[in-house]
């Protein structure tokens, strides 16, 4: 079985890397080729454009940023979708919008493609670990095609429903994410002010019931005023924004997401856009004016 690979960000580079690993023969293509340099070899090909890269491959793996890169790569000048072959299988696992997701199936099916969005929970180092959790949508004989892929870059998936299902969970949980580093970092910030030590406000807050598991994770980061990217701040900012669309489409109201949108908005127009989404502690501590 031939497996294709596109899209060699943070995220993808270590997913791929665990598919060679396991012995995987890959096919892949990255807009910026070098990203992806130190993996070529015998067992790993590179292919010049993503519609070559498509015609030769059985399953399909992409992992790109946003629902217009996908549109893009996919179906834009030398998109891959056209090129695949009938009965092959594409696996979106980028972030993106349940309704944007059922587009894709649609194109899929019209191309005699199969499709799965398939959408990751976990971030840089469980990428890396080969740790992710896997989000699925989509028909489940191809999940279960497909599990011995997910079993080697993640630990676990969950098949949540039919197509567009999979982008849907993933919403729900990047919108928690989301707030919740925005909630921590008002905390510090308040606690700060007030005269609390950095190391006091961690060793209280973190392991409380009233803070989220994953600001463990950030403890380093905010402690040493690293904020070299795991997850880029602009990526929250696109799920915020996608969830707000999700809203819309389904005609209900989330107004603190649309408000935590845009002050991520403000951190990335103030150059914290590709800074690990703990960034929004610093960009909220250097403010002199109120929001
Ligand atoms: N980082 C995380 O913690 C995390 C966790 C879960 C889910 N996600 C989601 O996973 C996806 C990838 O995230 P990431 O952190 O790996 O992002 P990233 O490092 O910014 O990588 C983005 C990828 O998209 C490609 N790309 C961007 N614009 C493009 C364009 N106009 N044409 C062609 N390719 C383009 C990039 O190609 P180049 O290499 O050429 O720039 C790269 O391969 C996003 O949807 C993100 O929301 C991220």
């Amino acid at each position: 079985m031939k497996i294709g690979f596109i899209g060699f960000g943070i995220m993808g580079s270590a997913m791929a890397a665990n598919l060679a690993s396991a012995g995987f023969r890959l096919l892949v293509y990255n807009r910026t080729r070098e990203k992806v340099q130190s993996l070529i070899s015998d067992q790993v090909v590179w292919k010049d454009t993503a519609a070559e890269l498509a015609k030769e491959v059985d399953i399909l793996f992409t992992m790109l940023s946003t629902p217009e890169v996908v549109s893009e790569v996919s179906g834009g000048e030398n998109g891959f979708l056209p090129a695949m072959r009938k009965g092959s299988i594409w696996v979106d696992c980028s972030t993106v919008n349940p309704s944007f997701s059922r587009r894709m199936a649609e194109l899929c099916r019209d191309h005699g493609v199969g499709f799965l969005d398939a959408p990751v929970s976990g971030s840089k180092i469980p990428a890396l670990k080969g740790e992710l959790v896997f989000l699925v949508g989509g028909d489940a004989e191809l999940v279960k095609t497909c599990e011995p892929f997910f079993e080697v870059m993640g630990k676990k998936y969950v098949h949540v429903g039919g197509n567009g299902m999979g982008s849907a969970m993933k919403m729900v949980v990047n919108l928690l994410l989301g707030e919740a580093m925005y909630a921590f970092a008002e905390g510090m910030v308040l606690g700060e002010s007030l005269g609390i030590g950095k190391d006091m406000l961690f060793d209280v807050l973190l392991g409380s019931p009233a803070v989220a598991p994953l600001m463990t994770l950030k403890r380093d980061k905010l402690a040493n005023d690293d904020y070299s990217p795991e997850f880029p701040l602009q990526w929250q900012q696109k799920d915020l924004h996608l969830a707000s669309v999700c809203a819309f489409e389904q005609g209900i109201s989330l107004p603190g997401v649309n408000a935590i949108k845009e002050i991520y908005a403000l951190a990335k127009q103030q150059g914290w856009a590709q800074s690990d989404i703990s960034a929004i502690y610093a960009f909220l501590k250097q403010r002199k004016d109120p929001l």
